[in-house]
């Protein structure tokens, strides 16, 4: 079962980018699930029931989110009720929305999980302990987790954490692809973060000179969400029927035209 994992979709563009980009990515790589962080991809911050249903229309099997997840008000309701659209497990369970799903692909039902760092970030428990007690209770035959979290130490210790236990751990937020996308001993494919999918030129997905100017002068400033040079990443793990990983490959393209 081969799962194709995409990062953190940044607006328009980044919404247009994957939509061009996948006819490409599925005759390549062929995947069973696909699965789509999706928490940036209203207006470069959060997510609506459109842009949710963009991604599901793009290709997305299911869409994972992360800190921004909350930040348009009316998609509270649409996350109660969309069954395939999760926020992080470890948020206060009665926080709009649902912290895992459990679905069919290739024959096997895969649980995907969404999970926050604790560092730098909100939660309501610890990663480690809220994927413990998933674990100990989804009815699965392999899981995927999608970490939503800044520090690469917390990262790379859920990993270990969660060797031999899931199929993968793909980590997000920061939007900067990591060089360290390997199979840990026990077979779970780990990588510390799959980068964004929106234009590079950009900081982090926002149009550099706004950037810059909020860096530089430390005042509120507009954040527009930049349109060039689109680049769509994340990545590829082959599932075994042990539920464990045989291969993680990472994928950074560029979008094709016109993906702005
Ligand atoms: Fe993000
Ligand atoms: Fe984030």
């Amino acid at each position: 079962m081969k799962v194709l994992f995409i990062g953190d979709v940044v607006g328009g563009p980044g919404r247009r980018g994957l939509k061009a980009a996948m006819p490409g990515l599925r005759e390549q790589h062929r995947p069973d699930l696909v699965i789509v962080n999706g928490e940036n991809s209203a207006g470069g911050m959060g997510i609506t029931e459109k842009t949710a249903e963009a991604l599901l229309e793009a290709g997305g099997d299911v869409i994972t989110t992360g800190n921004h997840v909350y930040r348009h008000r009316e998609a509270y309701e649409f996350l109660d009720r969309a069954e395939r659209v999760i926020r992080p497990a470890n948020y206060p369970h009665a926080n709009p929305g649902r912290g895992f799903v459990v679905v069919e692909a290739a024959g096997m039902r895969v649980a995907v999980i969404n999970l926050s760092g604790a560092i730098g970030l909100q939660v309501a428990r610890l990663p480690f302990h809220e994927v413990d007690a998933i674990l100990d209770r989804v009815e699965a035959d392999c899981a995927i987790v999608d970490f939503h979290a800044e520090v690469s130490s917390e990262k790379v210790a859920i990993g270990w954490h969660l060797d031999g236990r899931v199929a993968a751990v793909f980590g997000t937020h920061t939007h900067v692809p990591t060089a360290d996308a390997r199979v840990l001993p026990g077979g779970t494919a780990f990588i510390s973060d799959v980068g964004m999918t929106g234009a590079r030129t950009s900081v982090l997905g926002v149009k550099p000179e706004q950037a810059l100017a909020a860096l530089m002068t430390q005042m509120p400033t507009r954040f527009e969400t930049a349109t060039e040079d689109v680049w769509v990443m994340g990545a590829v793990v082959e599932v075994n029927p042990q539920g464990l990983a045989d291969s993680i490959e990472q994928v950074m393209v560029p979008a094709p035209e016109p993906a702005t």
